[in-house]
């Protein structure tokens, strides 16, 4: 019998502090750059969620020793003694992750061979991987699909290369960092990603002896290092989730305040937040004189604004931020749109709005000037929402980590008992937001 299920009693704002910690879309890198190393490496800030148990495993299957460190939130690992694992064994990770793609170059370095089983992740469209076997391809690997996974192996080695991306790829752009630092000669990357998870992966890989220039205009050049040491790293604040609560403060009519929040990353959702018409104050962390950073997020009373967004690459605004804030432009007054630039299908959610009492129209064409590779593509990925609207209780099935965070704001917001199923799927991207929503008042039960 599973209990995979919130009963959530909504209409009561939410109110009070929480905290986040190191940011999950650079945790999970940062944990696979330390199998490059022939030193222990050491991270502070890691959140308790799936995505890290998950590579936990895998590395933990390939020899590395994986110890809790001193401090909560510390990981210590250890990649002296790397080893092969058995393709069941890696197996059992099959479907749980888009992660174990970024081991194809580390292990191909550490080992000349790889397996990477079949990917999981969230359901927002086809997210192909098209992308990192071409790159891993032009280093020199060979790539071999098989129905069970992917295997690699290098029979000469890996080499640098000139590389361009078709998009500026977060997940591709870490592929091909965390292969180049150690393949031989330099690598020039054309149209990286740059978002700030990606720069701090890239310090990570600097700490560890690494060599990497960022460029302007999207270009990164590597220089590789026949070997690589450990690190130490406390990483950036997790961004995703702490715009995630500032949603669930505006769509509640609440006031929380984010511990670890950081305002220099969050720059495009503060500028959205306060056009819709939300309140915010920042105080910067001041170490040596024991001050956190945080941001309070707060519903200063009064009407929400609509606001026309596209979510797009750094610095643009995150298609991560999108579902969260959608629920609170529900009760925003007139027509609020959004234009999703990054993935092709992820406005399905909002379904469930509709029939919580939402009126969100979904559309084929681009509503926005920001290019985009979906207009002509027949996919539904614009969408209207006209709003204010009184949202009510509904029973709720949680499709992907971000929407699903969304339909549990958007309880929270409704007035009435909803029931909210898959809850566990939050769990992969939100540490202890169950405990979170206790401390912010919710009233909210498993079951
Ligand atoms: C990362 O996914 C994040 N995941 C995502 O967060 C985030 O939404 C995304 O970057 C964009 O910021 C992790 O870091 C673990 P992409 P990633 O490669 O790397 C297309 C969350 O909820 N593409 O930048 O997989 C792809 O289909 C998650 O925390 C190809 O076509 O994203 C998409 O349309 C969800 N071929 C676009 O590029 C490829 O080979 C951007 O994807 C690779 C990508």
């Amino acid at each position: 019998m599973t209990n995979d299920v919130l009963t959530v009693h909504g209409g009561t704002p939410l109110h009070g502090q929480i905290r986040v910690r190191g940011a999950k879309n650079l945790v999970s890198k940062a944990m696979v750059a330390a199998l490059l190393g022939d030193e222990p490496s050491r991270l502070f800030d890691v959140p308790r969620i799936r995505d890290v148990e998950v590579v936990r495993g895998l590395l933990e299957l390939h020899g590395v020793k994986v110890t809790d460190g001193v401090e909560d939130g510390e990981l210590v690992f250890d990649p002296a003694n790397v080893e092969s694992a058995s393709t069941d064994e890696i197996n059992v990770h099959a479907g749980s992750s888009r992660i174990p793609i970024l081991l194809c170059g580390p292990l191909l370095h550490r080992l000349g061979h790889a397996f990477i089983p079949d990917l999981g992740g969230c359901h927002i469209g086809p997210r192909p991987i098209d992308f990192h076997i071409q790159a891993l391809r032009e280093f020199g690997a060979m790539v071999d699909k098989a129905p069970d996974g992917m295997h690699l192996t290098a029979p000469n080695g890996l080499h640098g290369t000139k590389l361009e991306l078709p998009y500026p790829s977060v997940g591709a752009t870490e592929q091909v960092l965390l292969t180049a630092v150690m393949a031989d000669g330099v690598t020039e990357l054309r149209n990286a990603a740059v978002e700030p998870e990606i720069i701090d992966l890239i310090c990570v890989l600097q700490k560890m002896g690494a060599i990497i220039k960022v460029h302007t205009d999207r270009v990164i050049e590597i220089q590789g290092v026949p070997r690589l040491g450990g690190y130490t790293h406390r990483p950036i604040p997790d961004r995703i989730e702490a715009a995630s609560w500032a949603a669930a403060a505006l769509a509640t009519g609440g006031d929380i305040e984010v511990l670890g929040a950081e305002q220099v990353d969050m720059m495009t959702f503060l500028n959205v937040f306060r056009s819709v018409g939300g309140a915010y104050e920042v105080t910067d962390a001041r170490p040596r004189a024991g001050q956190e950073g945080k941001i309070r997020f707060w519903h200063p009373g009064g009407e929400l604004r609509a606001v026309a967004i596209e979510t797009d690459v750094h610095p643009g605004f995150m298609t991560d931020w999108q579902q969260p804030l959608v629920v609170a432009l529900t009760q925003a007054r007139g027509l609020s749109i959004v234009h999703e630039t990054v993935y092709e299908q992820r406005l399905g959610y909002t379904d469930a709005l509709n029939t919580m009492g939402a009126t969100i129209q979904v559309y084929r064409d681009c509503l926005g000037g920001t290019p985009c590779r979906f207009g002509r593509r027949n996919f539904k990925h614009s969408a209207v929402i006209a709003g204010p609207s009184k949202l009510h209780a509904a029973d709720l099935v949680i499709p992907d980590l971000r929407a699903g965070f969304s339909h549990l704001i958007a309880a929270l917001a409704a007035e009435g008992t909803s029931r909210v199923y898959g809850v566990d799927l939050i769990n992969r991207g939100y540490e202890d937001f169950e405990a979170k929503l206790a401390a912010l008042g919710a009233h909210a039960e498993r079951g």
